[in-house]
């Protein structure tokens, strides 16, 4: 019998890698499509699945439509990748932010527990979690401190999929992932920003760069790997939570000087510092262990920041050519 699993979030970045690895697997897709004045659905048509993916009126926020999600889908799995994600927005949609990425993982759950506890979930849970870190290299004992009303939003999720599991013995798994990037990044995310105007700047569309604080490290790695690791982890007997990261960190300031160089530009010669964005709190590092997915998922990061960065300013440089001549920068 052909399998079914519904995601919600399925027009982000890694919904859309996510419905094309399950399509390739033989699944039936659906997703949760919330209703937008403008056009969400660019990433699944790049990836040439627009119209293999069952697409349900839906959100997160709205338990009902949840419920009716599930009912049509027929899904045995649930991925929960819907949120309000942008760090940067959440302090000025706290409670947006509060209500999407923290309250509507509880719609999704509650959706799954009346429908039928034998579903199986995944809760998109992030390396934002841990905020001011308490430990260098962070794993699945590390000790949260968020930093973010996003961060406080998803480690309420993280929890209440915890407690699922532990009072309704659901299948319900987290995956801590740290930063994973991709052409198929939202712009306002700093890697996509910055090979998107290493893209400009060698075409002779842009001038100069503006970002807040380049001596921030993150744990960079590739969307399409992590995507595996979420449906490895609705494979197991039971539900679990585990970190997925390449156990590799790097600043800002040398991300760009990759994405720069890739076009052989210096970044330093287009580089504004800005104070408009820098947080009102900062994550100034985040270095992930992934041992234990690697042992009981059998993961591991496949593609490496080089990789990884050259590939987004390929894919850059191709759409910034495409453009109609005046297209203005996002
Ligand atoms: P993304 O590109 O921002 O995608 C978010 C998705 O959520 C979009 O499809 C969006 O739909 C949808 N959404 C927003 N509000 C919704 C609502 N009220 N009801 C239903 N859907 C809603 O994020 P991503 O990078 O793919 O990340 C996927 C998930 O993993 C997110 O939960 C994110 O917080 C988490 N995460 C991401 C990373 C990372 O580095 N990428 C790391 C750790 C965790 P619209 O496009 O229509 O708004
Ligand atoms: N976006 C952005 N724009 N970030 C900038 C800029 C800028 O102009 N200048 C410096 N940065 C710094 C941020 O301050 C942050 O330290 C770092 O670059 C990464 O920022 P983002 O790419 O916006 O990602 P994030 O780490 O805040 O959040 C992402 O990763 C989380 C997992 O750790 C998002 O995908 C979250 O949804 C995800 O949970």
């Amino acid at each position: 019998m052909t399998q079914a699993a519904l995601i919600t979030g399925i027009t982000g970045q890694d919904g859309a890698y996510l419905a094309q690895l399950l399509l390739k697997k033989g699944y039936a897709v659906s997703g949760v499509f919330p209703r937008r004045a403008s056009d969400t659905l660019w990433r699944l048509r790049e990836l040439g699945i627009e119209r293999d993916v069952a697409l349900i009126d839906g959100d997160v926020t709205d338990l009902s439509s949840l419920l009716r999600a599930l009912r049509e889908s027929k899904a045995g799995e649930v991925y929960n990748l819907a949120a309000q994600s942008f760090v940067g927005t959440a302090w000025k949609q706290p409670l947006l932010t509060g209500q999407v990425s923290g309250l509507g993982a509880a719609n999704v759950l509650e959706a799954v527990r009346l429908t039928d506890p034998g579903i199986r979930f995944y809760q998109a849970s992030t390396s934002e979690m841990f905020g001011l870190i308490q430990a260098d290299r962070q794993d699945e004992g590390t000790p949260f401190y968020p930093r973010s009303p996003y961060g406080i939003a998803k480690l309420y999720a993280h929890w209440m999929t915890i407690n699922y599991r532990e009072s309704f013995d659901l299948h319900a798994s987290t995956g801590i992932l740290f930063n994973h990037e991709s052409p198929l990044r939202g712009i306002e995310f700093v890697t996509r920003k910055v090979t998107d105007a290493a893209a400009r700047i060698a075409q002779g569309k842009q001038k100069e760069l503006r970002l807040g604080n380049i001596d921030a490290k993150r744990d960079w790695g590739y969307a399409g790997d992590y995507v595996d690791a979420m449906w490895r982890m609705l494979q197991q007997d039971k539900g679990d939570d585990y970190v997925v990261a390449t156990g590799r960190t790097t600043t800002v300031r040398e991300m760009c000087r990759i994405a720069f160089a890739h076009v052989g530009l210096a970044y330093e010669d287009h580089l504004v510092i800005d104070p408009k964005f820098l947080r009102p709190a900062e994550v100034d590092v985040l270095l992930g262990n992934p041992a234990k997915a690697q042992q009981k998922l059998g993961w591991t990061a496949t593609t490496s920041l080089e990789q990884l960065i050259t590939m987004m300013v390929d894919a850059d440089m191709r759409r910034v050519a495409a453009e109609p001549s005046g297209t203005p920068a996002a």
